[in-house]
């Protein structure tokens, strides 16, 4: 695994969310060969498991918003998650991609050379098998040179994946920066905190780096908004259209 701080020199500016989600339907590999085509070298994900303990890329708990199908993933085999597809709903030329696995995912990434931000996004009440299944199938498969940044808005998967991975870096997601982040980050271990544009200001971010850590601000898709959350200081923006920033910062 890529120390935090190589991982964090190699971390581009701009990070794709879920892929390139504003031009392909989200954390499907059509996604992330688009976030490539886009001149993107670092890229958001989401991960959650079916009902036979497969992880996989997908944002939500239900099928139903990115699918053809309906219901919780959690209680879907992964035959059953491959059979649904994850194109149409978006625009009739992704008709037929699938939801990918994290297998799949890995194999792309490495294919295309991106770096990864894989946010941990389990079923709630289901964030230790959640964990304990991704921690394991990174170590299985992950290839040591590929950066990789770990996130969750689940504490629990932060702590359980640490117990796994000791040395990949941790990032603290939320949405509001919590009063007490700085003894949150030391608890979690976390390099990183990640969190919602709308709540951050020009003084947390001084205050995140001043203490030595890094910041990434989501989802910005307005390139002046980025330019200013850069401008105070923030190590990167997480966008669904790379494309947009690519042309006004440099990467
Ligand atoms: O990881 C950043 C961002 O993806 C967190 O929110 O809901 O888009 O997964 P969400
Ligand atoms: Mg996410």
């Amino acid at each position: 695994m890529i120390s935090a701080e190589k991982l964090f020199q190699k971390m581009p500016k701009v990070v794709g969310h879920r892929g390139a989600s504003g031009h392909a339907p989200e954390n499907t590999l059509a996604s992330l060969r688009k976030a490539a085509e886009l001149s993107t070298s670092f890229v958001e994900i989401d991960v959650t498991l079916t009902q036979d303990n497969s992880a996989i890329i997908q944002h939500d708990a239900d099928v139903r918003r990115c699918t053809n199908g309906s219901g919780p993933i959690l209680l879907k085999s992964l035959e059953e998650v491959r059979a649904l597809d994850a194109g149409s709903w978006f625009s009739p030329e992704f008709t037929g991609e699938h939801i990918p696995t994290l297998r799949e995912a890995t194999d792309i990434l490495q294919e295309l050379g991106l770096g990864l931000n894989l946010e941990i996004k389990p079923t709630v009440g289901w964030q230790i098998p959640t964990a304990v299944q991704v921690a394991k199938e990174l170590l299985d498969y992950w290839p040591e040179d590929l950066p990789l940044l770990i996130s969750s808005f689940a504490v629990e998967c932060l702590i359980e994946v640490r117990k796994h991975l000791p040395e990949v870096p941790l990032g603290y997601l939320t949405s509001a920066i919590p009063p007490d982040w700085e003894k949150r980050m030391k608890e979690y271990d976390c390099a990183s905190l990640h969190c919602e544009r709308h709540y951050v200001t020009e003084d947390h971010i001084n205050a995140i780096r001043s203490a030595g850590y890094r910041v990434l601000v989501y989802t910005v898709n307005d390139p002046e908004e980025a330019k200013k959350f850069l401008g105070w200081g923030a190590d990167a923006v997480i966008t669904d259209f790379p494309d947009r920033m690519l042309g006004l910062l440099k990467s």
